[in-house]
């Protein structure tokens, strides 16, 4: 199955439109690739088909689920260990001492994907707050796609998710057993609040983050919208705050307010200010 240059610029525009994400020139093999499976489900024929439907009719659900299948939903519990250990022995106790009594803390997960990195924000709050560092912990979990999101708030998860990065020991103890898949259990998925929310769209209000989990979604987008997903972020981190970003992406270059700093393998940033 090949694609049209025409038919491709179409699905670009269309997904680059909805997510902000790009889809550059030379990738027609993904679009072939993941695309495929909405032509199985949907019995049309070929891409060239599939885009005429589009075309026919756009904003119908076929967009969406177009949409959805280009998405990259990579993730697993605990992706980057080091900076999740820096998180539990470092930076949430920090911004947790740092704060008026009573006064909580949200940890805002900004593209969730299935849920796999906030619920392992929710393992370590759970875990600090047995040792009174973790009182008082909100976690917004957030995505683009409905998807995604849905099956996070499900919180439920195969063998081979289970199997990636998270600890025999935590699967026992906040898991339940649901089929063959296991199902965080509620007292768990209560510190999330799950929300749909586009990086690249209209923010809604939203309590000012102490920490912001921006991992392995920027470089999906290009250079402008990056530098205004970033300023958006420094405007409403509070004060002393923290960014984390993925390890292959950074603030260099894109916006100056945030400094780079290391910790025991991990890279977080704060204001240059703080
Ligand atoms: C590769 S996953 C990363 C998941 C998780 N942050 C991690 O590091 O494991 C990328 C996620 O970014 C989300 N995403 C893509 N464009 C987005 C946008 N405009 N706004 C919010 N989320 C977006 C996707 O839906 C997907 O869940």
């Amino acid at each position: 199955m090949t694609i049209d240059p025409r038919d491709f610029e179409y699905i670009s525009a269309l997904v680059r439109e909805r997510t902000a994400i790009v889809i550059e020139t030379g990738k027609e093999y993904l679009v072939e690739s993941r695309l495929a499976r909405v032509l199985r489900a949907r019995k049309i024929p070929s891409l060239g088909d599939l885009v005429r439907a589009l075309r026919a009719a756009p904003g119908h659900g076929l967009c969406d689920e177009v949409v959805e299948a280009m998405i990259t939903s990579e993730t697993s519990f605990f992706r980057d260990a080091a900076c999740f250990a820096l998180l539990r022995d470092k930076l949430i106790p920090e911004r947790v001492a740092a704060r008026p009594r009573g006064q909580r803390l949200t940890i805002w997960s900004c593209a969730c994907s299935t849920g796999q990195e906030p619920y392992s924000l929710a393992f370590l709050v759970q875990e600090l707050a047995g040792r009174g560092a973790g009182r008082n912990v909100a976690i917004l979990a957030t995505d683009v796609s409905e998807s995604l999101l849905q099956r996070a708030r499900q919180g439920v998860f195969d063998q081979l998710e289970v199997s990636r990065g998270l600890p025999a020991e935590l699967l026992q103890r906040c898991f339940t057993p649901s089929g063959k898949c296991w199902q965080v259990k509620p007292q768990v998925r209560a510190l999330i609040e799950f929300r749909r929310l586009s990086l690249a769209g209209r923010w809604p209000a939203l309590p000012p983050p102490g920490i912001v989990l921006l991992r392995n979604v920027l470089i999906y987008f290009d250079v402008a919208t990056r530098e205004r997903i970033l300023e958006r972020i420094d405007g409403i981190l509070e004060p002393g705050g923290c960014l984390i970003l993925g390890s292959a992406e950074t603030t260099f270059k894109l916006n100056s307010a945030f400094a780079r700093r290391t910790d025991g393998g991990a890279v977080f940033y704060t204001r240059r200010s703080a």
